[in-house]
């Protein structure tokens, strides 16, 4: 598993993260198989956040990790906070420090190596975020900060007011949820695809050295449920990817996260997987490589078009 460094930090961490928002429908010991089997195949970051199983995939994760004994420095843990489900966002100094007391605890260790905004607040105060970030840094309870959901203003109103540089935003990408791509193809033209939906994030991420974090990188996106695998609205897709997938001698799930790594942008995938032997199929994405041709290939079989 290739390493890569996170935004303008210094953290290094593999190519390819674990989410653990579905974590919480497992065991204890279910769990543990899967943190050995991703940390076996070379994963060494994990993604959480406060809200993940209303809390419980982040108590899971903590006691399946205490248990296999792994010293917490191998392995990089981050976590995100400000959604209160259903009912608000909440960027205030009290709500940020609180929830990532509560993480911490859950997650039963003293430090995140990285904290991120999960979705922008409408009511953002930068000021408070700022306070919250200084304490929680100054008391090591968080090594580095980023973002999620975010388009290049509000990270730039963060910017304004936030001390510590944010390293990450994780959006959704997937082979078949790509605006963030399309927008950068499709420029000064009238077809949907030319929205400038959320500003020009890869290109600003590139610019100002943030890690993307791909998030749901199976899942079909653009307002549809499911995966996209076998998906009756991708057949194009599903059979390009195959045979890709034949010809290199991978599953397809390999395809679709080197189609991700392929991106010179340098991103992080988080895949949410918690069946080890996809653990396994998604990691053999690092021993190969896509062509230029093969990126476009399956950009445009996912029904995209080009100017
Ligand atoms: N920042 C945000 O707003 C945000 C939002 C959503 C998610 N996330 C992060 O992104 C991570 C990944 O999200 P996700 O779980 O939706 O992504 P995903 O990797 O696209 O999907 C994984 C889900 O698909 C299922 N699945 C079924 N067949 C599969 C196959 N052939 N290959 C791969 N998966 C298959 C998995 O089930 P099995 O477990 O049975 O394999 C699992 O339930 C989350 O854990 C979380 O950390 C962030």
């Amino acid at each position: 598993m290739n390493k890569i460094s996170i935004g303008q930090s210094e953290l290094m961490a593999s190519q390819i993260s674990l989410g653990i928002m579905r974590m919480n429908a497992l065991s204890v010991e279910e769990a543990k198989t899967v943190i050995e089997t991703a940390i076996s195949e070379g994963i060494d970051h994990f993604d959480h956040a406060d809200i993940y199983g209303k809390g419980a995939s982040e108590t899971i994760f903590g006691q399946a990790f205490k248990k296999l004994g792994i010293s917490r420095d191998s392995v990089i843990l981050q976590t995100k906070t400000g959604i209160v489900p259903g009912i608000m966002y909440d960027f205030s100094k009290e709500h940020i420090i609180q929830s990532v007391e509560e993480s911490l605890t859950r997650l039963q260790t003293d430090y995140v190596d990285t904290l991120l905004l999960h979705r922008p607040d409408a009511l953002i105060e930068p000021e408070e975020v700022a306070e919250a970030f200084d304490e929680l840094e100054k008391s090591g309870k968080v090594r580095t900060f980023g973002v999620s959901n975010h388009n290049p203003l509000q990270i730039e109103l963060l910017k304004k007011f936030v001390n510590q540089p944010l390293i990450i935003n994780q959006l959704q990408l997937s082979l078949t949820h790509t605006p963030m791509i399309d927008a950068g193809l499709n420029v000064n033209r009238t077809e949907a695809g030319s929205v400038l939906h959320e500003g020009q994030l890869i290109d600003y991420s590139r610019i100002n050295d943030m890690t993307i974090q791909p998030w749901s990188p199976f899942q079909s996106g653009n307002g549809k449920k499911g995966l996209f695998f076998d998906h009756p609205d991708y057949l194009e897709l599903n059979k390009v990817v195959n045979e890709m997938a034949k010809e290199k001698g991978v599953a397809r799930e390999a395809i679709a996260i080197a189609w991700l790594l392929r991106h010179p942008a340098k991103m992080q995938p988080i895949v949410g997987t918690m069946n080890p032997d996809r653990i396994k199929a998604i990691t053999k994405t690092t021993e190969i490589s896509l062509s230029r041709e093969e990126w476009y290939k399956l950009y445009l079989s996912g029904g995209k078009m080009l100017p």
